[in-house]
């Protein structure tokens, strides 16, 4: 699998005519043209799946699964496409695919279905400094009603894992492994095919959870090769729509599990005194499923692989050299997170402007970027700060953004400094 970003050589590239694709980019803010630096919390939507979603509720609607008639079938083939696109996307087979509401979901699946029926006091857990409130919360709860334990995988001086002490750490009560592909916070693209290899050689039966909800936007995935247990994503971050994530299990791991919600669509057969499930994936999506969000995740998708991932790769790969070099200029950014595999994500703070000032000033000014604790306020504690500011890439993101942040920060420094 091939997954770093080289920053060794590159030429710049001219990915101007991605940027057309989105058409909100067209648009101004505050008198200024949009500078979108935000993709991290959420990715525009290219007019691609804004034009599939539409075209669904205009002219293809019906609910799927369950009718007889041609809208309904054709709506269903559809969306089984999507699982189908989505485990050609990461490497999966078709029944692997779960889909839910979102990461978020797709975590609280396992923690709920895996967790809650396998795991017993004093078991343990190991998790990473750098995780997502997302794969911290549902471990904690699970943590307070069973007597798990949960352990933690240090980072070091460049924000990257100490594999040394996650080794350490593993013992004969861990059952599983979590961990972020790439961090939200300080961009770093963990070495995940390797840490999921240190927990399967240490004892097999350690089940393993990589949150790619960052890592399926900025490389190409392959969950079969990376060989974990569980994968999970969110459409929203991938050029597609809010409300549908995914949750990669393998066969027989997913098919080992009991269902998580029950209701419509995920029986065999219910009479009063009992109800029997269907296979997985389909016992883990009870209800009518989010059909006008999946056939989005399909679209986003699709233009992805239309545009190529190695391509994506390569431009934000440009960009993140650019923007490293300018920031490192900036007289007063500490900059959190210096991976040398890393992913197009800048988290910082400047002497003198709280994070939220700088967001406020820099939004006068057309320029989205993020400020606060980025739902990691483990993390932030780790790094000594409450907040940061933070600015993230997308496909569509050029240089001129990045020249446009440089002299919005500079902006702040002469207002605030
Ligand atoms: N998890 C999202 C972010 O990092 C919302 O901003």
């Amino acid at each position: 699998m091939k997954r770093s970003v080289d920053t060794s050589v590159d030429k710049p590239v001219d990915r101007s005519d991605w940027r057309s694709d989105f058409p909100i980019l067209a648009r101004t803010m505050n008198g200024k043209p949009l500078v979108y630096l935000d993709s991290a919390a959420s990715a525009q939507k290219p007019q691609v799946v804004i034009d599939a979603m539409r075209d669904i509720l205009e002219n293809e609607y019906a609910n799927v699964h369950r009718g007889l008639y041609a809208l309904s079938r054709n709506l269903t083939a559809r969306c089984e496409g999507v699982r189908a696109l989505v485990a050609d996307f990461i490497g999966a087979r078709e029944n692997e695919i779960v889909f839910t509401a979102n990461a978020t979901g797709a975590i609280n699946l396992v923690a709920r279905c895996w967790g809650a029926h396998s795991l017993k006091p004093g078991d343990e857990i190991v998790l990473s400094a750098m995780e997502h409130h997302a794969n911290i919360v549902p471990w904690q709860m699970l943590r307070d009603s069973l007597g798990i334990t949960l352990k933690i995988i240090p980072l070091d001086e460049q924000g990257t894992l100490d594999l040394d002490a996650y080794r350490a750490l593993l013992c004969k009560k861990t059952r599983l492994v979590g961990v972020t592909h790439i961090s939200n916070v300080l961009g770093t693209i963990n070495p995940v095919s390797e840490i999921v290899r240190i927990a399967k050689s240490y004892n097999p039966d350690i089940k393993t959870l990589i949150d790619g909800s960052q890592g399926v936007v900025h490389n190409p995935v392959d969950v079969r090769g990376m060989g974990t247990d569980f994968y999970v994503f969110t459409g929203h971050k991938l050029y597609g729509p809010t409300g549908i994530g995914v949750l990669y299990g393998k066969q027989e791991v997913l098919e080992s599990l009991p269902p998580f919600f029950g209701g419509g669509d995920m029986i065999d057969s219910v009479t009063w005194e009992t109800t029997t499930y269907r296979e997985s994936p389909y016992r883990f999506e009870a209800g009518t499923p989010p059909i006008v969000d999946i056939v989005g995740l399909g679209a986003a998708i699709a233009y992805i692989q239309k545009k190529g991932m190695e391509a994506l790769v390569s431009h934000e790969k440009e960009l993140i050299l650019h923007a490293r070099s300018r920031l490192d200029k900036v007289k007063g950014l500490t900059l959190y997170g210096n991976a040398p595999d890393r992913a197009g994500i800048f988290s910082f703070t400047l002497e003198g402007a709280p994070p939220a000032d700088i967001a406020l000033i820099l939004d006068r000014m057309g320029i989205a970027i993020r400020a606060g604790h980025h739902c990691c306020m483990p993390l932030m504690k780790t790094l000594g700060v409450e907040g940061t500011a933070r600015a993230s890439l997308g496909l569509y993101s050029t240089r001129e953004d990045i020249d446009r942040l440089i002299e919005g920060l500079e902006k702040v420094k002469s207002l605030t400094g």
